[in-house]
């Protein structure tokens, strides 16, 4: 009898999922410590001519079969529309300095090349015009990235009063004559990309009188945008934590803290993507709890650079009047077998979800200095929002989670506080849980939890300082494995699931599943 307890017993312990042990964990929401704006170009996107990222992803022509709107699929603008995006960069990334705005406008387009991206033959059909159509269907702003590698002053200066003017300049015309009398607004200006890289491998001091001349005479001369809508100029900051990026931030940050009127920049970029090595090696899709956990640790590094940049910035511009513009960011993985390499392809799984979810908390923590940010990039390429094959479209779960966290556009951070706990695989340990809240703009409090621990559920205890709850309603995402993805057969796999709160004793409750993105509103 005795042997058969101990047997049960054992039997017992080893068929119980971990997941009935739930962790607790309590939040501390103080809805009196309101601080800075979350600004809503932290959910910015990113846009490059590479592989589909733009053809087939964005643009099928006024002739496809695929329903759009002169040439802009009509799917995939539904979708961005849903997440609100703020903003596009356009057009790279690497490509962004070898491109020639001349050949993307009017009737005769020249085929060219995409060195860069697999060296196949960029058409020009999507050029100025359309990504402005494109942007307008979208209800997005335009962050422009000119050519400073091979291209000249004068050329993109030109672009710029060829989209912006408003006076009846021989540009202004050729615009008209394309199609648009009105001037566009060009909301952000990017001078340069990877300029100590890909962008012509520059010295500081070469980037820096190479962006004192861009920023000087690549003017906006929209009416519009002449005082409060002024447009933003983002110069190349540092794109890692090495010690060559330190000495480029130094110098232009030392460099703008001294300058003079006829130049200026609004914003730094910060380039880092979750690799763990080059050249990338993960799987995006058929791995396990060893790869997510060692994905996981590796993008929650981005929180060091970010406060790394952030002081030294703090160092040169302490009235915080530049921003850092994480303007490429996200998981690059190995290419999907079978596709080419040079297309960026992957898949996007539940890790992704979370890996956004985190990185996108981090900005938010520092949203007094992280203005903007990228996802790399928006479609087909790399961590995409959205997968296209043909008429086909699906959308990822870490377009899932860009959806749940639309609230948190332009609402004001509130800090939360918590004793995160750990989870730990094999040699590695993370923090259990991550969360953040805001109060939006009609005054109503948002939270969102991540749970990292992809074997346990957590209890979560909300105590809100300054609020009495009533009730807490949100959606939650998760799946039944950490690879967890939307295919095209079967797209909803990864989908958010409703979830409310219990309130007990003035506090909110709730269970979190592993590996898991909540967010819930709560009604005072
Ligand atoms: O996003 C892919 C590439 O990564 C971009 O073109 C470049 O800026 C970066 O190195």
């Amino acid at each position: 009898m005795r042997t058969l307890l101990v047997i049960l017993a054992l039997i017992t312990v080893a068929i119980t999922p971990p997941f009935m042990a739930a962790q607790k964990v309590e939040l501390t929401v103080d809805v009196s410590k309101a601080g800075a704006k979350i600004d809503r170009n932290i959910f910015g996107q990113f846009a490059e001519h590479l592989g589909h990222g733009v053809y087939e992803g964005i643009w099928v022509g006024p002739g496809s079969p695929i329903p759009n709107t002169r040439g802009i699929r009509n799917d995939v603008v539904a979708a961005l529309k849903a997440i609100k995006a703020p903003n596009v960069r356009w057009p790279g990334g690497c490509f962004a300095d070898e491109y020639h705005w001349r050949k993307g406008i009017g009737s005769q387009r020249p085929e060219t090349l995409n060195p860069n991206w697999g060296g196949v033959i960029e058409p020009n059909t999507f050029g100025t015009h359309e990504f402005m159509d494109f942007l307008d269907q979208i209800g997005a702003e335009a962050y422009l990235s000119v050519n400073v590698g091979s291209g000249t002053p004068q050329e993109a200066a030109e672009w710029l009063e060829y989209l912006t003017t408003a006076q009846p300049t021989a540009l202004a015309k050729e615009r008209a004559a394309n199609g648009h009398p009105a001037p566009y607004k060009i909301a952000y200006l990017g001078i340069g990309n990877e300029s100590w890289d890909c962008g012509g491998n520059m010295t500081p001091d070469y980037y820096l009188s190479q962006l004192k001349i861009y920023s000087r005479f690549v003017r906006n001369f929209n009416p519009a945008q002449q005082d409060k809508q002024r447009m933003l100029k983002i110069a190349v900051g540092p794109g890692g934590g090495e010690p060559r990026f330190t000495e480029w931030t130094e110098a232009v940050m030392k460099a703008y803290q001294n300058h003079q009127w006829s130049w200026d920049i609004d914003g730094l970029s910060l380039h880092s993507y979750t690799v763990v090595r080059w050249p990338p090696a993960y799987a995006s899709v058929g791995f396990g709890e060893k790869e997510y956990s060692q994905i996981l640790k590796s993008t929650l590094e981005m929180e060091g650079l970010v406060s790394k940049y952030s002081a030294m910035m703090d160092k040169y511009d302490p009235q915080k009047k530049v921003a850092l513009a994480v303007d490429e960011w996200g998981a690059w993985y190995a290419p999907l077998p079978g596709s080419n390499p040079g297309f960026l392809v992957q898949q996007n799984s539940l890790r992704d979800a979370i890996l956004a979810a985190l990185n996108l908390n981090i900005f938010v923590r520092h949203a007094d200095r992280v203005r903007m940010a990228n996802i790399a990039q928006m479609i087909n390429v790399l961590q995409a929002m959205i997968l296209t094959d043909k008429e086909k479209m699906v959308l990822t779960p870490t377009y899932y989670v860009y959806k749940m966290y639309v609230p948190f556009q332009d609402a004001t951070f509130v800090p939360v506080t918590f004793n995160a706990g750990a989870y730990t695989h094999g040699e590695i340990t993370l923090p259990r849980v991550d969360a953040i809240a805001a109060k939006d703009r009609a005054g109503r409090l948002w939270v969102e939890i991540t749970n990292i621990d992809p074997n346990q559920p957590v209890e979560i205890e909300v105590s809100l300082v300054g609020v009495t709850p009533k009730s807490a309603v949100g959606e939650t995402l998760t799946a039944s494995k950490v690879d967890g993805v939307n295919s095209f057969e079967a797209p909803n796999t990864v989908v958010p699931k409703p979830i409310s709160a219990k309130v007990q004793g003035g506090k909110l409750a709730l269970k979190l599943e592993p590996k898991s993105v909540t967010v819930i509103s709560v009604e005072q």
